[in-house]
């Protein structure tokens, strides 16, 4: 539904984006993932109309929309800021662009209505003033008055970023739902990988002005393509070359470069003395509690690691510091990149 075809995004001379090619199909909650100035908002911003692409086109439905009016686009937008009226009612904000259209008082009503409802905003919230809701309440304000025109494309900036951490997640599972029940194809915004992981139906990780992988959140966590995917998206470990030809000798890796495991591809147990191919003996450190899960430190001569076990040892069993312990690495799941 939205192509995005060989784009390339200058900020005057300075060349923000280039070579990006993507598709967003309709319906998806597509997320543009990437750390600070990688330049997502810089291509949200270019789908909606606010920057011109220098080469590339944008296409929606197939059709060039490099010249298209920001209006005419048929996206709605919503911001980190929630960039409401503050003295008008929670009302006249969402009314607000339909009242411009001159639309009929009962078709605004019944529209407005229609869209806080999905959004759990009360008749009583309605009435109220925007500065009288808490920031999670002004974003739901926020969403409603960018769906008010009932675009195609719902376009958010990180739009829970200002939120509290336990307000993000809960509003989190509520633009989810929101999402899939007003069915609107979504674009969407974070340098949060938990929130893309969790949300998205496929992500585009970007960095410094290059799109580094498109897939499913299974797929980026699972099969990153590109180093900087491996390292961005959870948790890795680092191999040295050496270690990697010590526990995968039948792995042919003379043509890489990195290599990475993620915590949760490696388990521990008691050295017995017996040690198989795909295991090593390394010295315990620390152990980290997460509630959930445990997280392991251990090192030998030249490398250090990074475990994370569910397993639960009694207080006897314990690894102590010092002690020697058996690691095995699932070498299937040892992720291996060229160049470094
Ligand atoms: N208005 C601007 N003028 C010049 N450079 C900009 C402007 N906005 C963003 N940039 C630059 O473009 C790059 C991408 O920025 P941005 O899209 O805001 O990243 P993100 O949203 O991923 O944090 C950065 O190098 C940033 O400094
Ligand atoms: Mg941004």
């Amino acid at each position: 539904m939205i192509n995005v075809e060989n784009v390339q995004i200058k900020y005057g001379d300075f060349i923000a984006m280039d070579e990006i090619n993507f598709e967003v199909k309709e319906g998806e909650f597509f997320t543009f993932l990437g750390p600070s100035g990688s330049g997502k908002s810089t291509m949200l911003r270019a789908i909606a109309g606010f920057l011109k692409p220098s080469k590339g086109d944008i296409k929606i439905h197939d059709k060039v929309i490099n010249d298209l009016e920001i209006e005419d686009r048929g996206i709605g937008m919503v911001f980190q800021s929630y960039a409401l009226f503050p003295s008008m009612s929670v009302y006249d904000n969402i009314a607000f662009g339909l009242k411009v259209e001159k639309k009929d008082k009962e078709f605004i009503d019944k529209r407005v209505r229609e869209l806080a409802k999905v959004v759990d905003l009360t008749d009583d919230q309605l009435e109220k003033n925007i500065s009288d809701l808490s920031g999670g309440q002004q974003q739901r304000v926020a969403i409603t008055r960018a769906m008010a025109k009932k675009p195609e494309i719902l376009a958010m900036d990180e739009p829970l970023s200002n939120l509290d951490a336990k307000l993000r997640k809960s509003l989190r599972g509520e633009l989810k739902k929101i999402q899939r029940e007003l069915n609107v194809t979504t674009l969407y915004v974070t340098h949060d990988q938990e929130e893309a992981l969790t949300l998205s139906n496929r992500i585009a990780v970007f960095s410094n002005g290059h799109l580094e992988q498109v897939g499913t959140p299974k797929e980026i966590y699972e099969n990153p393509l590109t180093e900087f995917v491996c390292t961005f998206i959870g948790d890795s470990n680092k191999l040295s070359k050496s270690l990697v030809s010590k526990i995968a000798p039948n792995k042919n890796i003379s043509e890489y470069d990195s290599f990475y495991i993620r915590p949760e591809h490696i388990s521990t147990s008691v050295n017995d003395g017996i040690l198989n191919e795909n295991e090593m003996i390394f010295e315990f450190e620390s152990e980290d509690y997460y509630g959930t899960h445990y997280i392991y430190h251990l090192i030998d001569k030249e490398s250090k690691i990074k475990i994370s076990t569910k397993e639960y040892r009694s207080e006897n069993n314990r690894f102590k510091k010092g002690e020697e312990v058996k690691v095995r690495f699932d070498i299937e799941k040892i992720h291996l990149f060229k160049g470094c």
